[in-house]
């Protein structure tokens, strides 16, 4: 089964993420029904054509579908918690930020009451809910998933990652290491570009360019690690060491911070000592941890 925009909805939690995806429900012409612990949330909400329910018991009824968004898991288990709400019979999308074990967790909490529960994560601002920049990752069992696919399409760009309901949470975090990271490596860079009277705006496109280009390194150097294999095709850790000692030298130099620097260099002199030197930069994935290690 699919469903289209006459499916009625609830979201649970009208906070700037929780307003954001009611309203966007409403445009594409679902009814929804709106909760709030705080009155006065659901106001805007009302006059666009919502119902707002007095309480999450009223709010939440079997069959229909329950988009919760909160500020955390704890707040999840109070908001469902209550002693009127009855779970059995709904499809609970748990929108909600937090780690993989607390997706884990609240699936099997949802799922012994009697939901069937899907669990996402928003890799997006409040402004761009409702349109494709609003990126939304699921996971949970894909029957359930597939049920309800249409209707959560009209909150932006949704993808499915597979059963295990920790994986958008891992999905996001890991997102998010990738955004911090390119975010602290440039910002090395215009730090020791300043010294040298270059704004940031100047450095910014050369930057640009560079993130980009290593961007399509991944899915070759993906490959390398996935057959555990990292023959030295463009350039051996030894010889990145050597460029990572410049940096290293040239922020030392440049009374810029070091601490970045010298992680990098770290992990790979590590890898190096441990007798990877020949071998391509993906073989550090050794140093940041094994398949299985939780
Ligand atoms: N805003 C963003 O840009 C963004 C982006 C991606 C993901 N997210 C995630 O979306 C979630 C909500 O974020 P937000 O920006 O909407 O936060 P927010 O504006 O601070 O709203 C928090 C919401 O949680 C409710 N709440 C807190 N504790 C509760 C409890 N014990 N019981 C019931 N309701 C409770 C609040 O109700 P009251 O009104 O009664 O306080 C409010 O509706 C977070 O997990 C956040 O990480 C947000």
């Amino acid at each position: 089964m699919d469903d289209n925009t006459t499916t009625p909805v609830t979201v649970l939690g009208l906070g700037l993420m929780g307003r954001a995806l009611a309203g966007a429900f409403l445009k594409a012409g679902h009814p929804t029904t709106v909760w709030n612990r705080t009155a006065g949330k659901a106001d805007r909400l009302v006059a666009e054509g919502a119902r707002s329910a007095p309480t999450v018991g009223d709010a939440v009824e079997p069959g229909r579908l329950a988009v919760i968004c909160v500020t955390d898991y704890r707040a999840v288990r109070e908001a469902l918690g209550a002693a009127d709400v009855k779970l059995d019979g709904t499809t609970l999308i748990n929108l909600t930020s937090g780690d993989s074990g607390q997706a884990r967790e609240t699936a099997r909490w949802a799922e012994a009451r009697g939901a069937r529960y899907l669990d996402g994560a928003i890799m997006a601002i409040p402004s761009t809910i409702g349109t494709p920049d609003a990126v939304i990752l699921q996971s949970g069992t894909r029957s359930d998933f597939d049920a309800h696919a249409s209707a959560l399409g009209a909150l932006g760009t949704v993808t499915y990652l597979g059963a295990d309901h920790g994986l958008a949470s891992l999905y996001d975090v890991s997102g998010l290491a990738m955004m911090w990271s390119v975010l602290n490596a440039w910002l090395q860079g215009t730090a020791l570009l300043r010294t040298a009277g270059v704004d940031a705006a100047a450095y910014a496109p050369f930057a640009q360019q560079i993130a980009a280009g290593v961007a399509t390194w991944l899915p070759g150097y993906a490959e390398q690690i996935d057959r555990g294999s990292f023959p030295a095709e463009v350039s051996s850790l030894e010889t990145d060491v050597r460029a990572m000692a410049h940096l290293i030298e040239e922020s030392e130099a440049a009374g810029v911070g070091t601490e970045l620097p010298r992680l990098i260099k770290a992990m790979a002199d590590r890898a190096i000592a441990a007798g990877h030197g020949k071998e391509q930069y993906p073989v550090l994935i050794e140093e940041f941890g094994k398949p299985g290690a939780r």
